[in-house]
This record gives structure tokens, sequence and C-alpha cells, in this order.
């Protein structure tokens, strides 16, 4: 079973042309945790936290993946893809070789909540042809895994389900997992993959820890093959994220992910000579 190794909290930070968010992976704490190198919570029902989006920008080498749990964004690139991301919908962007693209609210009032997480691509993909899953929210599968335990799949194999995004390089889990309070769960996982638990409402005890993890907690686990984890004394509401470790180098800059400086340095040439 797998336990707790390390929780910790992320950051305020701001991105994009002033979007408040807070980052929890890709901080000077937590660099990275392979294949993961970025995740950030963004929540808040003040406009001016982030109304102003996220012009145009470019990614090379990496898969970006956009979680809305409330409100609406609009997402437009530079190769004429355009579409709209609901509450409860998932967008699975893989950048690959590279794209330049923005994300701009579609509202001016109300909550906008959600999560984005960057998944790294092995050396080998990294130059791919981009990719989009995009995912409204009813498309999502959910089910029921015991009483009061509910999971919406968004990638993975759980409670006979098959996640709504397929075909990824890292062969990533990705749970949002509902508990109701006194009820618990164990949750496969594959052995090997590196996970992380972020508990996102109420709290959670994950694996024989007794200290519950709060809301806005990340908590890195061990490895084997299941978690257990349980709501704490109000109902929970916490994302299960897993994958395949790459055990490759990383060079990174901004919005580059690639395995070499060089590469990187031919991803900004690439980038200003309008490549991408
Ligand atoms: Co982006």
């Amino acid at each position: 079973m797998r336990e707790v190794t390390r929780r910790l909290r992320g950051v305020p930070t701001s991105d994009g042309a002033g979007v408040r968010m807070t980052r929890v992976i890709g901080t000077p704490q937590l660099d990275s945790f392979d294949p993961f190198l970025l995740l950030d919570e963004f929540r808040s029902d003040d406009p001016n936290d982030y109304i102003a989006g996220f012009p145009d920008h470019p990614h090379r080498g990496f898969e970006t993946v956009t979680y809305m749990l409330a409100g609406r964004m609009k997402h437009g690139d530079n190769q004429g893809n355009t579409g709209l991301l609901g509450p409860g919908s998932v967008q699975w962007m893989t950048a690959g070789r590279g794209i330049v693209h923005s994300e701009f609210p579609q509202q001016v009032e109300g909550l906008m909540w959600g999560f984005q997480l960057w998944v790294n691509l092995p050396a080998r993909d990294k130059m791919t042809v981009p990719r989009y899953q995009d995912i409204q929210g009813d498309r999502i599968p959910e089910t029921m895994l015991a009483d009061g335990v509910r999971a919406r799949v968004i990638a993975g194999q759980l409670g006979g389900v098959t996640g709504a995004v397929t075909g990824v390089a890292t062969e990533p889990v990705y749970y949002d997992l509902h508990i109701e309070r006194g009820r618990s769960y164990s949750v496969p996982l594959p052995d090997e993959h590196n996970a992380f638990i972020y508990v996102y409402t109420g709290s959670a005890v994950a694996g024989a820890g007794s200290t519950p993890l709060q809301r806005g907690e990340l908590a890195l686990l061990s490895h084997g093959e299941a978690v257990q984890v349980a709501a704490g004394a109000e109902d929970c509401r916490l994302i299960l994220v897993a994958g395949r470790p790459l055990n490759e180098p990383i060079a990174r800059y901004g919005p580059f992910v690639m395995n070499t400086s060089e590469e990187i340095y031919k991803a900004f040439e690439d980038y200003r000579a309008g490549r991408l």
C-alpha cells in the first residue's frame, strides 16, 4: 500500500496577463515530480483575479491539462483550433513540437475554479504533432466505487470504467474523487507510477496517516498497488493523479520543456521565426 512521503502547500503566484493562482508543483520547494512539471489551482470569484486571462503564448515539449470545476474558458491557437471549456470539462493538449495559444475567461463575474497540470513528454515524443483532447463535462465517465465514494475518471481505469483521455505517453491516471464523511476506499494504481493527491474541498486521510490532509494540501505518495483514502471530518473532494516517470534529463525555460539546453535555444529560435 502507498503512504504519504511528503506533504506541502502551494504558493500564491500570478501568470498570463495577471491571473492570480496557487502554484503547487513547479515551485522552489517542489520543482517537479516526474513526469509532472507543474500544477496550478486557480480559484476566485473576484473577476480582477482572472479576467485578463492568458494572451498568446507558446508551448513545446510537453502536455498541458486544464480541468475546470467552475466557470468557462475559451481556448484558441495559431492553427485555427478553438474550444470552450465549461464546468467539469477537461482539455488535454499535447503541445509536441509547438503551438501558440491563448485562454480567456468567458465570464465577467462568478466563480472561476480549476487546475492546470503540465505533463512531460518522453524525448521521442517531444516534437510530435500537436494534439487536443477536448472533453465536455458530460462526457467524462463517473463511477460509484462504494457507498458514498464517487469518481470522475478523466484518465486511467477505475471501477470498470475507462477514462475519457487516452493514448498519452506517460499512461496517466487522473481521478476526481468525491468521498462522503466517514467513507473510505482503496484506489488501485499502477505500481511504478509516481502519484499525488491534492485535496480541494474538505479534508482527507491518505494511507495510514493520522493527520488529515486539509484543503490546499498536496501529498506525494510512495510506490505500491493502491492507496487508501478516507474523508476527514467532512465530505471531501480531491484529485488523485499518477504517471509513469520518464527518468530523462529536463531542460526547462518558461513555456518550453526539452532534454537539453540546445533544444531550448532551438525552441526560442523557432518561436521567434514563427515556426511554432
Ligand atoms: Co498555455
